[in-house]
C-alpha cells in the first residue's frame, strides 16, 4: 500500500460504520498506508476488536445526530460514509421495515452531513453508493423488494450530499462481495451503469478506490462507478488516472 503524504498523517481520516464490510476494509487499509484514522462506531467495544491499536474509536449511531456531534467530525480530513442496515436475514436488514431501513441509510446520512458541517469539517465527505440507481433494472428491482426502497434511498441521499455545500465524492459500487483484494483489476468509469448481479466489486478493491479518490483532486464533486473486470491489480497511478478522466464536477443537486 502506498504510504499516506507526510503533509496529511496528522490529520486523521474519520470512518463512520467500521466495524463490517467495506468501512471495515477502509479503515484497515488507511492503518495500513500509516494514516492517522477515527472510527465512529455504534458499538466501540466491538470496533476496539476489529480494528488495529492506534485508531481512535468513538461512539456514534447515525440515527442520533447528537452522538455525531460529540465523536468529533470537525478536524478530519475525510470522512467515509460506509454505513448500510444490518441486523434482521443474513445479518443485512433484508425483510426489515422500510422506515427503519430509511432512518439509517437515508437519515443517517443527513445526520452525519450536518454534524460534519456544525463541526466545522472542511474535507471530503466520500460516500459509498449503489451503481445504478436511477436506471430500471432486474437487481434493482430486486433490492427494493428485500430491502425497503433501496435505491429511492440511494438517489436521496446522493442529492443530499451533492446539496450539502460539502466536498464530496460518491463512489457507487456494483453488487459487494467478500473476495479478497487484487485478485482482478477495478474499473472506476463515470456513472452510467446500470446495477447488475453480474457487475461485481471484491469490498477490498472497492475500499482501495474510495481512499485514492478520498485525495485525488480530480475526484472532487464526481460520482462515479466501481467494478472487478478480468486482468491484474492496477497500480495506485492508474486508480488516479481513472478519476482523472471522469469529466467535469458534477452540478450540484437541491438537496431534499
Ligand atoms: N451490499 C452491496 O452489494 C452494496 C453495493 C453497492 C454499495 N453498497 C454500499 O456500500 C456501503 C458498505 O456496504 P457493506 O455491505 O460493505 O457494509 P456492511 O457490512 O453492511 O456494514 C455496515 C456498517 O454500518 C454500521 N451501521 C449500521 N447501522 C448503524 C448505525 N445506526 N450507526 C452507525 N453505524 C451503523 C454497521 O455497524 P454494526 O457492526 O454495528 O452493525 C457496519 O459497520 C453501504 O453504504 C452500502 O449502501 C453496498
Amino acid at each position: 500500500m502506498p504510504p499516506i503524504a507526510e503533509d496529511a498523517a496528522s490529520a486523521p481520516y474519520c470512518v463512520i460504520g467500521c466495524t463490517r464490510g467495506t468501512g471495515l476494509r477502509i479503515a484497515r487499509q488507511l492503518v495500513a498506508r500509516g494514516a492517522a484514522v477515527r472510527g465512529v462506531a455504534r458499538a466501540p467495544g466491538k470496533a476496539r476488536g476489529l480494528l488495529p491499536a492506534g485508531v481512535d474509536i468513538r461512539a456514534g449511531d447515525v440515527t442520533d445526530r447528537g452522538s455525531l456531534g460529540r465523536a468529533g467530525l470537525g478536524d478530519c480530513r475525510a470522512i467515509f460514509f460506509a454505513v448500510d442496515v444490518t441486523g434482521g436475514i443474513a445479518g443485512r436488514g433484508f425483510f426489515k421495515p422500510s422506515d427503519q431501513i430509511r432512518a439509517v441509510t437515508y437519515q443517517g446520512l443527513v445526520n452525519a452531513v450536518e454534524a460534519a458541517k456544525a463541526a466545522g469539517f472542511s474535507g471530503r465527505f466520500v460516500l459509498l453508493s449503489g451503481m445504478g440507481s436511477e436506471l430500471p433494472s432486474f437487481a434493482g428491482r430486486l433490492l427494493n423488494t428485500i430491502k425497503g426502497d433501496l435505491q429511492g434511498n440511494q438517489r436521496d441521499r446522493d442529492a443530499y450530499l451533492r446539496g450539502s455545500g460539502l466536498d464530496w465524492s460518491i463512489g457507487r459500487g456494483g453488487i459487494l462481495t467478500n473476495e479478497p483484494a487484487g485478485r482482478a483489476d477495478i474499473r472506476v468509469t463515470p456513472p452510467v451503469h446500470r446495477l447488475s448481479l453480474c457487475r461485481r466489486v471484491a469490498r477490498p478493491d472497492f475500499a482501495r478506490a474510495l481512499i485514492v479518490a478520498a485525495d485525488t483532486p480530480a475526484a472532487s464533486r464526481r460520482m462515479f462507478d466501481v467494478f472487478n473486470a478480468r486482468g491484474s491489480a492496477p497500480a495506485e497511478g492508474a486508480l488516479v488516472a481513472q478519476l482523472e478522466r471522469l469529466g467535469p464536477p458534477v452540478a450540484s443537486a437541491t438537496a431534499s
